[in-house]
């Protein structure tokens, strides 16, 4: 091939595709908090602030209908109580979808929650949560949602802490016919975040700061209706090897402090089908 159609070519993927631009510029808008979102570096870093008048958010530019998106994040050092940062998909509407990352603070010392969910048509009630593995405010590490038709794995630093699977066979709704949208905030929520609200924020540390960098996305684009996707992307056909089934067993026996599968009292007349060991 010339290297002009080489050229041609690798332009046409990169309009079909949304390839790992790794710059906050091109992929996403400061949605809301009037200057509290700030991209910085040229793209390469992105932090959002939360003070008592107001938190702030970004999300993707456009939709995605099946992706995988990772993003190292460092979330809000010290105390942290009452603060929620989040990195989650979502789509529009009143019968919504949703994958949901969500971090709630937590005094000095004391461990953040990993706060998980997925929504579908609307309906949730999937909690997982779970403690890290290391300190989440010393450093960056890698979130990732992969969603594919499939399944939903949400993995931290390439470590599978939760999958999703499609159960449709067994009668359990799965996001799979609306576009989502990469959303990321942070906010106060000291009404129900911090042991059930009991420790409010502490507003005479704000303003607070997370930050995101390292943004990539490689997702089936939603325009007008029509999704552009490649089938042959790995993420779309990713399945759990033997490797990562055993790090997710490791990481919910280790590090799992909630699970709604086991919750009998929450779901008395038995737990849901999906979470039945065969599904
Ligand atoms: C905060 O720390 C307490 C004490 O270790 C713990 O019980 C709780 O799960 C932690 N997380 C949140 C969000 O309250």
């Amino acid at each position: 091939m010339s290297p002009f159609k080489i050229f041609f070519f690798a332009a046409l993927l990169a309009a079909v595709f949304s390839f790992s631009a790794a710059d906050f510029n091109s992929d996403v808008n400061v949605a809301w908090g009037n200057g509290r979102g700030k991209i910085l570096n040229n793209g390469q870093l992105l932090t959002l602030s939360l003070d008592r008048s107001s938190g702030s958010g970004f999300q993707s530019k456009t939709e995605y209908l099946f992706g995988k998106i990772d993003m190292q994040i460092k979330l809000v050092p010290g105390n942290s109580a009452g603060t929620v940062t989040t990195f989650y998909l979502k789509s529009e509407g009143s019968t919504w979808d949703e994958i949901d990352f969500e971090f709630l603070g937590n005094m000095s010392g004391d461990p953040y929650t990993l706060h998980t969910n997925v929504y579908t048509q609307g309906k949730g009630d999937k909690e997982q949560q779970f403690y890290l593995w290391f300190d989440p405010t010393a450093n960056f590490h890698t979130y990732s949602i992969l969603w594919n038709p499939q399944r939903i794995i949400l993995t931290v630093d390439g470590t599978p802490i939760r999958e999703f699977k499609n159960s449709e066979s067994i009668g359990v709704l799965f996001p799979k016919s609306k576009p989502m949208r990469m959303y990321a905030s942070l906010w106060n929520a000291d009404d129900w975040a911090t042991r059930g609200g009991l420790v409010k924020t502490d507003w005479s540390k704000a303003p607070f700061m997370a930050s995101y960098r390292n943004i990539k996305i490689e997702g089936c684009v939603h325009i007008n209706g029509r999704s552009s996707c490649s089938p042959s992307s790995s993420w779309y056909t990713q399945q759990m090897d033997a490797t990562s089934q055993a790090r997710l067993r490791w990481v919910q026996k280790n590090y799992m402090i909630y699970n709604y599968c086991t919750d009998r009292k929450r779901f008395p007349q038995g737990i849901p089908r999906e979470c039945a060991p065969s599904a």
